[in-house]
């Protein structure tokens, strides 16, 4: 029997998802379909009730319902439930299973794809909305030598500080306190781009042989990059990675299965 999945979101049209998971198909020989849902802003609990009852499988929820998808889940995995924001459903009969695998994929395209290790090293993550808090519990797990978080409203970022410092060493700083201080990892989880704008970073945070990573991928994805490179990171690296990623974690979530992410994203940067 074919199983179904599909991404829910708004917009969506420009998702990724259904390549990945298409190829991830192929890959694996899975019969699955995957499609895209277009849930309107009040409708996404409907949605979601009329794809379970047309017997969908499970789905990829993305902005702005990802913390909509977290209250509706009846279990979730520990990542999901301190992100609070699920990406992944599964639907297990009458369990709702609500997983959260962007943070495993922010991890893995670092750690694997770029072969940066994190453990032992000084980590700024850039950002306290929901991008940040999505990815802090797999980021402390794999034991930074140091993990600050720097936003502009301070408040954000000390209220994530205090309530993720129980897994690991985290602390929360403003721009201006970054002076300095470097670091070897440097992570954009700020919507800054979407305006057009950069994180206000003082200049001299980037230590020699640094990463900059930013969570979006393509042109958005460039101005933070470029900017970064300019002020001494060694390299520049998008979000395309993360989101195959997190796509393999979610693929693995609902079929045991852990596809090769490598092809999947040589294939869509080639395409770009
Ligand atoms: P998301 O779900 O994408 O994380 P969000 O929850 O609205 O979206 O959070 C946006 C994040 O980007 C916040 O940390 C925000 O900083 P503030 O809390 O100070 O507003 C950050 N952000 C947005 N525009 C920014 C900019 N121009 N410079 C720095 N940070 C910015």
């Amino acid at each position: 029997m074919t199983d179904r999945y599909a991404v829910v979101g708004n917009p969506v049209a420009h998702s990724l998802s259904p390549q990945i998971h298409t190829a991830f198909a192929r890959q694996t020989g899975a019969d699955l379909v995957y499609t895209r849902l277009l849930a309107p802003l009040d409708r996404f609990a409907a949605c979601i009730a009329e794809f379970r009852a047309e017997g969908g499988a499970g789905v990829n929820v993305t902005l702005p319902f990802k913390l909509e998808a977290w209250r509706l889940a009846t279990r979730r995995s520990e990542r999901a439930e301190q992100a609070q924001a699920v990406n992944t459903l599964r639907f297990d009969g009458g369990v709702v299973f609500g997983d959260n695998t962007d943070g495993a994929g922010l991890v893995r395209d670092i750690e694997i794809n770029c072969a940066h290790a994190i453990a032992g090293r000084r980590v700024l993550l850039l950002g306290a909305g929901g991008a940040a808090r999505g990815v802090l519990l797999p980021l402390i797990g794999c034991r930074p030598s140091a993990l600050v978080i720097a936003n502009r409203s301070i408040d954000k970022a000390l209220a994530l500080a205090q309530h993720f410092s129980r897994w690991g060493a985290c602390r929360a700083c403003s721009y201006a306190e970054l002076a300095a201080n470097t670091f070897d990892i440097v992570i954009n989880a700020t919507s800054a781009s979407v305006a057009g704008e950069l994180p206000p970073l003082p200049a001299g945070v980037f230590a020699p042989g640094s990463l900059a990573y930013d969570m979006m991928y393509g042109a958005r994805a460039l101005p933070f990059l470029q900017s970064a490179q300019a002020q001494g990171a060694a390299r520049g690296i998008d979000g395309l990675g993360m989101l195959v990623e997190q796509a393999a974690e979610a693929f693995f979530v609902w079929r045991g299965v852990r596809p090769q992410t490598a092809p999947v994203i040589a294939a869509l940067k080639e395409i770009r």
